[in-house]
């Protein structure tokens, strides 16, 4: 499907009915689905979500314009509290358009399963036991999961590592590569990490103990980066040049300096969190397995790299991006499925490259407001605009 553009100038001087209206028409809602923007989960489906539900708990969604990722025209759906945020977004995706918006990847949906086994008389024998018998291993888990094998997923690889600690004494930790496809796949890799979880006892001697996914999903990432011309930063009375220079001197920090690595991380999670919370994805995960990874060399830094390059700005966000869009969620909130919808029905894989390319978007716009006016002036206006409300 061809979109129309998604450059919606002066769509925030609008009030919400004229905003749906565009959005109804832009991306073809129906009726039914429109009824989807007033709220999305009643008490009875809350109820078969989690334990002792007693209400329900809404927070806003809006959409984000001009993003042009990998050639095609997006409206990014948000959910999030905090002002500012969704603007500045806007912002930072008209200014990445002016370089030909974002350019996104990703690996295979590989997920990893961690089996851990105790008390092993020989490790390296045991080792050399399990890696013998990998093939056998997979081979047990083909019964599981027909819907992912179907969709040609399905176990990947077994890996050994060595790991030892005080209290425990030496350990080995298997894991399980397995290829989710289109689900996150925390059940499908519990699942299967726990009918490893007998013969690895066996071959190894040992006694298991953890049989669980790891967050950290290594094997599972997206990325997304932009190269934007400096002549586009120029704004209200600062230089292209100065606020580009900017953006990556404050990056230079974030690289060096894990006070303001968390601070410019929590930034990118602005906009990772919000469109994963629009569409019904296990946020903590992917903050979990975000923070890992930028402290995957022993010292905690900067998701993203900003560069200057001549008379252009270079970003490029990669992190592990464990989403799904079956099951869960994604089928239960109407609200969720909209989100999906408004995306194009994305697969897994490409809806962890828009979120990452949110992210990469609302760290530029962190950075570029940083650099050049300071973050509160918007901050200010729209709590002003709260206050008088309240
Ligand atoms: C505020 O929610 C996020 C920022 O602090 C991010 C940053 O400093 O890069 C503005």
């Amino acid at each position: 499907m061809t979109r129309p553009s998604s450059r919606l100038t002066g769509f925030y001087r609008l009030t919400p009915a004229q905003r749906r209206e565009i959005l109804a028409a832009w991306a073809e809602l129906t009726p039914a689905e429109q009824v989807a923007l007033d709220g999305g989960l009643d008490l009875a489906a809350a109820d078969r979500l989690i334990e002792n539900v007693v209400g329900l708990f809404s927070l806003p969604l809006a959409v984000a314009p001009n993003f042009l990722i990998n050639g095609r025209e997006y409206l990014m759906p948000l959910v999030i509290e905090e002002p500012s945020v969704v603007a500045a977004m806007a912002n930072a995706a008209r200014l990445a358009r002016a370089g030909g918006g974002f350019a996104t990847g990703s690996t295979e949906p590989i997920m990893i399963g961690q089996v851990q086994l105790l008390h092993i008389p020989d490790l390296d024998a045991a080792a050399e036991r399990i890696l013998a018998h990998k093939e056998e291993l997979l081979a047990a888990l083909a019964d599981l999961h027909p819907t992912i094998r179907q969709r040609g997923g399905g176990p990947r690889d077994l890996q050994v590592r060595r790991l030892d600690h005080p209290d425990t004494g030496p350990m080995l930790v298997v894991h399980l590569l397995f290829d989710t496809r289109d689900a996150m796949g925390a059940n499908a890799v519990n699942t299967a990490a726990e009918r490893l979880a007998p013969a690895l006892e066996t071959l190894s001697g040992g006694r298991v103990v953890l049989r669980i996914l790891s967050n950290l999903s290594t094997e599972r990432r997206a990325w997304a980066s932009c190269r934007i011309p400096v002549t586009a930063f120029d704004d209200e009375g600062y230089a292209g040049a100065e606020v580009a220079a900017g953006i990556a001197a404050a990056t230079a920090l974030a690289e060096v300096d894990p006070y303001r690595a968390a601070t410019h991380n929590k930034g990118i999670f602005n906009g990772i969190d919000a469109v994963a919370l629009a569409t019904g994805q296990d946020w903590r995960a992917l903050e979990a397995g975000g923070h890992a990874w930028a402290a995957r060399d022993g010292r905690y830094r900067s998701l993203s790299e900003w560069r200057l390059e001549h008379d252009h700005l270079s970003g490029r966000l990669e992190m592990p991006l464990a989403v799904g869009v079956v099951g869960g969620m994604t089928r239960h909130h109407p609200t969720a499925r909209l989100a999906l919808k408004l995306l194009g029905w994305p697969d897994a894989r490409t809806l962890a490259e828009l979120i990452v390319a949110a992210g990469l978007a609302q760290n530029l716009a962190a950075l570029r407001a940083l650099a050049a006016e300071g973050i509160q002036r918007g901050h200010m206006r729209l709590h002003a605009r709260r206050t008088a409300t309240a």
